[in-house]
């Protein structure tokens, strides 16, 4: 196919040309209803593509001329069987790969830190989890990918497992070993689906690692808009094989995309396609080398520590993508918290993510020399600063951590109902320490690592606890509860 075409975004371009009178949704009317000073600001151009699915234009729900082109064209790029754009993110894709793969009360094996997402998709779908625990790195405190050999134990151990789904790569960059697990998981002849969010620019740059596509996933997710140039909410769904049932997956898509889906957004990702697989290669060698010199520039200053290459092989590291800096700023003596704060009070940088040890700061096609400078000079100038916190005085957060084993996770508890029904349940609010026996209905994870070790079904344990008031006197953050400070927590009415 030509790789140049961007058959979808000149179908908008032809309808603007042609200067059809508009009395079809959106009601702005490409823009002459719109308020102005956002109009001005927007620009026409956006307006004027801002339209509906119609003859000539195509519908996403239903493709038959252009989409179905731009779908395919993309479908060639990632060497995928059929390729499907999403306007709700990759937590769409998340849900629509669990809606086509798993019945009510099907196993599927999932890691335990994956995003929030996966968590719709099991509530949705009804499924039974299997969680896995990932390779936790007490050095870095970080947790990485799930190893080949964790999905083999797993399938061992359950035999009736439908499916594995793997998250490849994690926040911090970090790739899992795509290709054996491939062939573990399709030898016990189940099905292989890929979170890979984070990777959807792997497919188009050797040095970067293998691509869910290229490792032959039945199903994966990219978020085109995080890593390339689409607009937010921007992602694709890419399928392989005969393993799916394409008319289920198709059913599922219809159902939960827009019947007024973002033309501007969707065109944006016929667009990125384009980029990718015309220019691709140059645009990433550029960015590759501006994120390694740049990791090598901060890792020269004193207290500062960015991974790279010298981790590879470590449990859960199978490889690397090096247009992500993971920034470890406890040698500095701030957390990665108050690094970020500082970083955008006094340098006016915003980085992706700050964890209690680490700031992530992405590199993409559209990151500049001159921005890649300001963040090296910047941390420059941190560590020339008087230390602001002792992290490593008795009563300090990191010391707390430290003493007690820091990332010794708990065992996973036992699952007492499905996410689903816990979910739906009736819940009530008790107090945490008095839980004890009851049966968790919202999600509980210290951060970081990030890692649930309550997920809505589990029955709360006496360690679990215990483990869960240390972690929150050491000053550690806990994502997902009703409660911030971990008080009352939801459990499901008896
Ligand atoms: C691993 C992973 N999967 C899925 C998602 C959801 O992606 P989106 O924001 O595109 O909906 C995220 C978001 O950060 C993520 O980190």
């Amino acid at each position: 196919m030509d790789q140049t075409k961007t058959p979808y975004f000149q179908a908008l371009l032809d309808y603007v040309d042609s200067g059809v009178i508009p009395f079809h949704t959106p009601g702005h009317m490409q823009g002459i209803g719109m308020e102005r000073s956002f109009r001005e600001f927007v620009g026409d151009n956006i307006c004027a593509i801002d339209l509906t699915p119609m003859p000539g234009i195509d519908d996403l729900l239903q493709p038959t001329e252009s989409i179905r082109e731009a779908q395919e064209l993309a479908a060639e790029a990632y060497g995928a069987d059929r390729t499907f754009f999403l306007i709700n993110g990759s937590t769409s894709g998340n849900q629509c790969m669990m809606m086509t793969a798993i019945n009510p009360g099907d196993k599927i094996a999932v890691p335990r830190n994956s995003h929030k997402s996966m968590l719709g998709g099991l509530v949705m779908s009804g499924a039974h989890p299997i969680y896995m625990q990932p390779a936790v790195d007490q050095e870095m405190h970080m947790d990485h990918c799930v190893t080949p050999d964790t999905i083999a134990r797993t399938l061992d151990e359950h035999p009736d497992i439908k499916a594995v789904y793997v998250v490849s790569p994690t926040y911090y960059g970090v790739a899992a070993d795509l290709q054996a697990i491939e062939r573990i998981v399709h030898d016990a002849g189940k099905l292989l689906l890929v979170d890979e969010a984070w990777g959807p620019h792997f497919q188009f740059h050797p040095a970067l690692p293998i691509s869910a596509t290229q490792a032959r996933a039945d199903m994966c997710i990219n978020s085109t808009h995080k890593m390339l140039s689409a607009f937010s909410q921007c992602a694709m769904l890419h399928q392989i094989g005969d393993r799916v049932r394409v008319d289920r997956l198709k059913s599922v898509l219809k159902m939960f995309l827009s019947t007024s889906p973002n033309l501007p957004m969707v065109a944006s990702l016929d667009v990125a396609r384009m980029q990718m697989a015309t220019n691709g290669a140059a645009l990433l060698s550029r960015t590759i080398d501006l994120a390694q010199e740049t990791r090598r520039r901060l890792n020269r200053i004193a207290g500062i520590y960015c991974f790279g290459e010298e981790i590879r092989g470590r449990h859960g590291v199978f490889n690397l993508d090096p247009t992500k800096i993971t920034v470890a700023v406890k040698g500095l003596g701030y957390t990665g918290y108050e690094a970020s704060e500082i970083l955008r009070r006094r340098y006016n940088i915003q980085v992706e993510l700050a964890d209690l040890f680490n700031v992530v700061a992405l590199f993409t096609i559209g990151t500049t020399s001159d921005a890649a400078d300001r963040f090296v000079a910047a941390f420059e100038e941190l560590a020339r600063d008087e230390r602001p916190v002792d992290l490593y005085a008795p009563s300090g957060v990191l010391q707390q951590r430290l003493k007690k084993g820091s990332y010794r996770l708990p065992e996973i508890p036992p699952m007492r109902m499905l996410p689903r029904d816990a979910f739906l349940a009736q819940t009530e609010f008790v107090k945490f320490r008095e839980s004890k026996g009851r049966i968790c209905a919202e999600t509980i994870s210290p951060y970081p690592p990030g890692i649930p070790v309550l997920s809505p079904g589990e029955e709360i344990t006496d360690g679990l606890i215990d483990y869960l008031r240390l972690e929150m006197k050491a000053g550690t953050r806990i994502q997902g509860p009703y409660d911030d400070e971990l008080k009352i927590i939801r459990v499901v009415k008896e």
